[in-house]
């Protein structure tokens, strides 16, 4: 086999073979395939696209190229959760204690935030002593014993999706969708996932920013969870606004518990009962959405699922009185508001903006080196579809440094954020649309 061979093939449109995609991805794993090869590859794709079988095959060997879960000694259907990145997306903390209170084993690993988004790992430590490093055998036996456990990532899980999406990021290939769609499988897959549920962000704040784009990307999921026996359902959720209030990690902790107390922001709460639902749905503890739904809501407002919560904490090393304190949590020393500077309703948040505001505030990372400040970060008061008075706040920074010049940029950042106009705006659907194997179900059009 030579590689230009199977570059000129899909160049030209044809279809590779499961042996072939193979050859590819291993040798690119090894070196042996070089990057100007992978790139030329990658851009045929790009052009190109992938056949479901192709797809299904890049998905499988990135899958295979490093460590693989193996999460067959828990007993049941082991469900994991996707989202395609978001901003002040603190669903993981609240989910998993919550579909594991519902029965459905949780071993979910997570990774650190980069850039203008977060991770669910530098949340988990801003709970004072959670380790979030077990041992493959304190993983498997957590979950087995309380039916959760959230820690770091492998640092092997898919190394060759880590190298070509590192070399898509520098050819203009990342906006491919059998591309996108492969790589997000196949760390679920080796993950050690019987069925996968997936939050596709769509809108400014999304990576695919118009719903047609976001709908053909799920459906491109959908379809490799079908062809290799992982039921897969994804929902397209908006990203205009960040989600819920809080941006920042001890923030979201403390976002998460209330949300768990049943007085969480309405779009965080509802998104977390939709993924929920439909999680528990494929793990086989509802026999419909509407039933799967009602135990949801049940567990969330009968608070076995902050219960849940604290026994995850607990077993992992962490305060547990912090559920029901979150005043424990860490706290800045500085709040500034930022304040209308005129009347109007809101009709837009940056999301991304806020991200990078939040990440300069300390609450994330502008590379992988750099270290984060747990405390900091900002609280929203106003979203989409709120009406707003000049001098009123529209957001509320937390902050560890106070010098006038930094304030006074974060408080611009922070309010350039918002676009309000001077007429009423009708608040965004949450969902737009629920793409299974059964199709794609709209649920707003517009
Ligand atoms: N997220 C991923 O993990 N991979 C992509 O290709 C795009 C987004
Ligand atoms: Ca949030």
């Amino acid at each position: 086999m030579r590689t230009v061979d199977l570059i000129q093939r899909k160049r030209d449109g044809e279809t590779l073979s499961t042996e072939e995609i193979e050859y590819l991805i291993h040798g690119y794993s090894t070196g042996d395939i070089p990057d100007y090869q992978m790139s030329a590859f990658a851009m045929a794709v790009f052009f190109r696209g992938m056949s479901a079988k192709e797809t299904a095959d890049l998905t499988l060997a990135m899958a295979r190229s490093g460590d693989q879960v193996d999460l067959s000694s828990i007993p049941g259907v082991k469900v994991d959760k996707h989202s395609t990145g978001g901003v002040g997306d603190t669903t993981t903390l609240i989910l998993a204690p919550l579909v594991a209170a519902a029965g459905i084993p949780v071993a979910k690993m997570s990774g650190r935030g980069l850039g203008h988004t977060g991770g669910t790992i530098d949340k988990l430590e801003a709970i004072e002593g959670y380790r979030v490093e077990l041992t493959k055998e304190q993983f498997l036996q957590q979950v087995t014993d309380i039916g959760v456990s959230v820690i770091s990532q492998s640092g092997n899980i898919t190394p060759a999706d880590k190298k070509l999406y590192g070399l898509r990021d520098v050819t203009a290939t990342v906006e491919s969708i059998p591309l996108i769609a492969s790589s997000i499988m196949s760390k679920k897959i080796a993950s050690g996932a019987d069925a996968i549920v997936l939050d596709v962000k769509t809108g400014s704040g999304a990576f695919m920013k118009s719903l047609e784009g976001s709908i053909e990307l799920a459906k491109a999921m959908v379809e490799i969870g079908e062809q290799v026996g992982r039921e897969t359902v994804a929902v397209i959720t908006n990203m205009d606004e960040p989600l819920g209030l809080a941006i920042g990690n001890a923030l979201e902790v403390r976002e998460a518990i209330e949300t768990l107390q049943g007085s969480g922001p309405d779009d965080l709460t509802e998104l977390c009962l939709l993924l929920g639902a439909h999680m528990i749905q494929l793990g086989g503890k509802a026999a419909t959405y509407d039933e799967a739904r009602e135990k949801m809501e049940q567990l969330l407002h009968n608070g076995e699922a902050l219960d849940k919560l604290k026994r995850l904490i607990a077993a992992q090393g962490g305060d547990k009185e912090l559920a029901d304190h979150p005043d424990r949590l860490p706290s800045a020393a500085y709040q500034a508001e930022v304040l209308a500077a005129e009347d109007g309703f809101v009709s837009h948040i940056d999301a991304e903006e806020l991200g990078v505001t939040a990440m300069m505030l300390g609450a994330g990372r502008a590379t992988k080196e750099d270290r984060i400040d747990l405390a900091v970060g900002m609280v929203l008061r106003k979203k989409v579809g709120d009406a707003v008075k000049a001098g009123e706040p529209l957001a509320v920074l937390h902050m560890n440094r106070n010098e006038t010049m930094f304030t006074e940029e974060m408080t611009q950042r922070t309010r350039r954020a918002f676009t309000l106009t001077g007429n009423a705006v009708k608040k965004p659907p949450l969902v737009y649309a629920v793409v299974s194997k059964h199709g794609v179900q709209m649920l707003h059009n517009e």
